[in-house]
């Protein structure tokens, strides 16, 4: 199986969840409730930073996390509740959910999916593997447990660079899935020689180039800072590029003033909380008269809110079930990038807060 015989799915992208303005009022009502709720079942927040800001600051709030996808499964496995509430994408509850089969794992809701996870069906994947059994293969977090049960190393865009180096200076050749963008970003920088899935971010390959550089002009002492699941010619236009651990550490510590931001913009509440003198622009999504599936917001991190997190305590629903076999698996390789990142001090000094 080639590359280029890899029919990958059509992607359902769900429209942005609407959820009714609450006021400030009932926002802490609401906390106040989530906040009762957590203790009495011994549980914990873990959220992503593209999730809402008012899930970020309950997280921060009640001795959770909100953090980049490889803190999170970190903070999830270093905690003593009993209950862990992953606000953010699916598979980052079945991460949680492998590293810690003891405990339980809830979800706001469980159709919170990814269009990478998505775009990379287990069984497909598997028999491009076996087409390649050379290769050391090498997933990116967003994937399902299937997908990473199946992998050698598990990476996120926090740990890709340090973990591809160290296997390319080995030797090895490197399957690489799902993300074409952040896998041909990380073959640039280390060299590998690698094959890739040909999948991508429906949120992060909206960010256009030309449209990009127009806004550069408009603000020429502004630092880009750009996910690396952004297209190449965007990537090649920034300043920073990283995870978004790294970005929020590049508004904190870097001079510049303004900085124009390619990724899911539910990261300025951390940029704004981290420096708050700073001017954060949207970098342009699609360009002018385009029609914009994502408008750099994730919809399936907008499924994450206090209302449905409040009913998914209330309701006992939403548990995160992984099958045993698949589980033993998986746990194989993501335990792996834990055990690099202890080894190697990466990410260590974040602690959920950038
Ligand atoms: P980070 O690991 O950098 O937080 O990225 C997760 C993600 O889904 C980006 O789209
Ligand atoms: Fe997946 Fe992109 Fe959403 Fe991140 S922003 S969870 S990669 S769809």
């Amino acid at each position: 199986m080639s590359v280029a015989s890899i029919k990958l799915p059509t992607i359902q992208v769900p429209p942005h969840p609407q959820w009714p303005d609450l006021t400030p009022d009932e926002v802490a009502a609401l906390k106040n409730k989530i906040s009762a709720q957590l203790q009495a079942q011994d549980a914990v927040l873990v959220a992503h930073y593209y999730t809402d800001a008012n899930l970020q600051s309950l997280a921060e709030e009640t001795g959770g996390c909100v953090a980049d996808s490889l803190e999170m499964a970190r903070f999830g496995a270093a905690q003593d509740a009993q209950t862990l509430v992953v606000c953010g994408v699916r598979f980052m509850g079945e991460t949680a959910k492998i590293l810690n089969p003891e405990k339980r794992v809830i979800m706001p809701d469980l159709n919170a999916t990814c269009s990478l996870d998505e775009g990379c069906p287990a069984e497909q994947f598997s028999a491009f593997c076996d087409a390649h059994p050379e290769h050391r293969v090498v997933v990116y977090a967003n994937t399902s447990a299937e997908v990473k049960a199946r992998s050698d190393w598990v990476v996120t865009s926090g740990i890709a660079l340090p973990i591809v180096k160290y296997l390319a200076q080995r030797g090895e050749k490197i399957l690489w899935a799902p993300d074409r963008h952040l896998g041909s970003y990380v073959q640039r920088v280390t060299g590998a020689e690698m094959i890739f899935w040909p999948g991508s971010c429906v949120v992060h390959e909206e960010f256009k180039s030309v449209a990009l550089e127009r806004t550069r002009r408009l603000h020429p002492d502004a630092a880009v800072l750009v996910h690396p699941e952004s297209p190449q010619n965007v990537i090649d236009q920034a300043d920073v590029v990283g995870s978004t651990t790294a970005l929020i550490k590049a508004v904190a510590e870097m001079d510049n003033q303004e900085f124009i931001v390619a990724t899911d913009g539910g990261i300025f509440y951390k940029m704004q909380q981290m420096a708050p003198n700073k001017v954060l622009i949207e970098a342009p999504t699609a360009g002018e008269g385009a029609t914009c599936v994502s408008c750099a917001h994730c919809p399936w991190m907008g499924m994450n809110s206090l209302q449905n997190l409040s009913e998914v305590l209330e309701s006992d629903s939403n548990e995160i079930h992984i099958d045993s076999a698949v589980r033993e698996r998986a746990v194989v390789p993501i335990q792996r990038m834990l055990d690099f990142a202890a080894e190697h001090g990466i990410g260590m000094q974040n602690k959920g807060n950038a």
